[in-house]
């Protein structure tokens, strides 16, 4: 598949080197051409403008940082439709770290939505967005035995797409419902922020790893 990725940073680094891996011909697109050119040549992926990742991708992630979102879209051409009939994957953390409030957008929606709203006619999916950037350098990311689940939100006609990319990390896609549950993802996703900026490994939270650990739990009360 062609990706395009917005964004050369560390999420950028960690997935798009997964999928350049799997056999995925991958073009990066960053405002800071050093930067983007030197990242590509690491990853073995190609390296372009923002407006050029958006063109090329039959798949296109968006990694940056909150406050480069809209202007980041629109140096890639969204607006103008760019990326229409894509499937887009945001993967952003919607969070004031200041505080670990919510950011949210009109209505209270949320980032991915605002991705949407900005990207006419794109498949917009929320993905990726509960995991440390180390986690998706994890070839592939298994705990305990078992691959990471990655929940997903977004319309039909991203999911598939999303499912791929996902199992291509080696990771489990988790089907969690359409565009609107992306506000409940980004909203978890805090809560895992904060655990590990408070040193809390967030499994400490989420303790049940196994549904045949629940059931034991259950039934010895
Ligand atoms: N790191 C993680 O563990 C992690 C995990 C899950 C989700 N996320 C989310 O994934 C997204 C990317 O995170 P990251 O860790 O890859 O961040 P990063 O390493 O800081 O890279 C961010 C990218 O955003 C661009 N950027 C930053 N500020 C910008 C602005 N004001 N205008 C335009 N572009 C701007 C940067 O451009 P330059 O290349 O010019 O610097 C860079 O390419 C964020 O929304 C983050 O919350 C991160």
């Amino acid at each position: 598949m062609k990706i395009g990725v917005l964004g050369a940073g560390m999420m950028t680094e960690a997935l798009a080197a997964g999928w350049a891996r799997a056999g995925h011909d991958v073009l990066i697109g960053g405002r800071t051409p050093d930067k983007t050119v030197d990242l590509a040549e690491r990853i073995g992926a190609r390296a372009g403008t923002l407006r050029e990742a958006a063109e090329f991708g039959d798949a296109v992630l968006i990694a940056v940082l909150l406050a480069g979102l809209e202007e980041t879209l629109r140096a890639a051409g969204a607006p103008e439709g760019t990326l229409a009939g894509k499937t887009v994957i945001d993967c952003g953390n919607a969070v004031d770290i200041s505080d670990f409030s919510q950011v949210t957008y009109e209505g209270g929606s949320s980032m991915a939505e605002q991705v949407a709203r900005l990207s006419p006619g794109a498949h917009v999916v929320k993905a990726f967005n509960q995991a440390h950037a180390a986690v998706w350098r994890m070839r592939p990311p298994v705990f305990e035995g078992r691959p990471l689940a990655v929940p997903f939100a977004g319309g039909q006609g991203g999911k598939a797409t999303a499912r791929a990319l996902i199992a291509d990390l080696g990771a489990e896609p988790l089907d969690a419902g359409d565009i609107k549950q992306a506000r409940h993802l980004e909203a978890m996703a805090i809560i895992v922020i904060r655990l590990l900026f408070s040193g809390y490994d967030p499994l400490s939270v989420f303790a049940f790893s196994s549904p045949d650990r629940a059931d034991e739990a259950i039934t010895s009360r």
